[in-house]
């Protein structure tokens, strides 16, 4: 016996063909390379370690969350791309401060649409303590030519102002063609020296934050939140 396969409909039907629709994005996504279909950069949970999640025992209170952080990280980035653009730069060079600023400038980074050359100085207000000794120390200038260059210093917190103050000077005297400062986080109620950041995350109030690279005594640069540490921790001699 012959059994005769037939397939319905027996002619093309234009409801069975694919959809074509516009790739779906985050709508506070940026997208420098339109013609690529990247998903936007989300910071990742680790449901086998534990990291990554919305809460730490020694928080008091978050303040900015992942999600919040994620959104006005690339708003700032989108901005960044734009103004640079309109100056009529094709290529902007990122100066990170070390370590804080490591994980802002990470995510910022990303989401640059221009050539972006990077490099990293490190400094230290902070040791082990909530209160930053008078005179921050600069322990590496960094090592990319700057003359000429559209340089763009990043850092994650405008507390007292020293520290950028002390870089600013120390970067102009390479005589850049612009110098621009972005910073996440701007406590503007602490500053001892005046300095004016022209890309600002969000203000906050005079409290101590951690997390996003933030830290205290080294610790929780690795919450992919900030928020205000539980006064209980803020006593090293209390930790293990
Ligand atoms: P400034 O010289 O006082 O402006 O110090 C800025 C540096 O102090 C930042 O780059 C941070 O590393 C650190 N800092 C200031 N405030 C905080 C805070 O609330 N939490 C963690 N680090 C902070
Ligand atoms: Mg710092």
């Amino acid at each position: 016996m012959r059994v005769v396969l037939r397939t319905f409909p027996s002619r093309p039907c234009l409801f069975a063909l694919p959809v074509l629709r516009a790739p779906r994005f985050h709508a506070n996504a940026i997208m420098p390379f339109p013609h690529t279909n990247v998903p936007p950069h989300m910071p990742v949970f680790n449901a086998r370690t534990g990291a990554g999640g919305d809460s730490h025992p020694d928080i008091e209170r978050v303040l900015f969350s992942r999600e919040a952080l994620y959104e006005r990280v690339n708003d700032m980035a989108f901005k960044i791309s734009g103004d640079y653009a309109a100056l009529g730069a094709t290529e902007i060079t990122v100066i990170a401060v070390a370590n804080g600023a490591m994980v802002f400038a990470a995510d910022l980074l990303r989401g640059i649409s221009l050539n972006t050359r990077f490099d990293t100085v490190r400094a230290s207000s902070y040791y082990d303590g909530t209160s930053p000794v008078s005179v921050p120390r600069i322990h590496n200038a960094g090592r990319l030519e700057l003359g000429g260059r559209h340089v763009l210093l990043v850092d994650d917190i405008l507390d007292t102002g020293n520290t950028l103050a002390l870089l600013r000077d120390m970067l102009e005297v390479h005589r850049p063609a612009t110098l621009r400062t972005c910073v996440l986080l701007d406590k503007k109620a602490r500053r001892v020296t005046p300095y004016t950041a022209e890309y600002v995350g969000f203000d906050v109030p005079d409290v101590f934050v951690v997390g996003y690279g933030l830290d205290f005594a080294e610790r929780y640069r690795n919450l992919p939140f900030i928020g205000t540490l539980k006064p209980e921790r803020q006593d090293i001699s209390s930790w293990d």
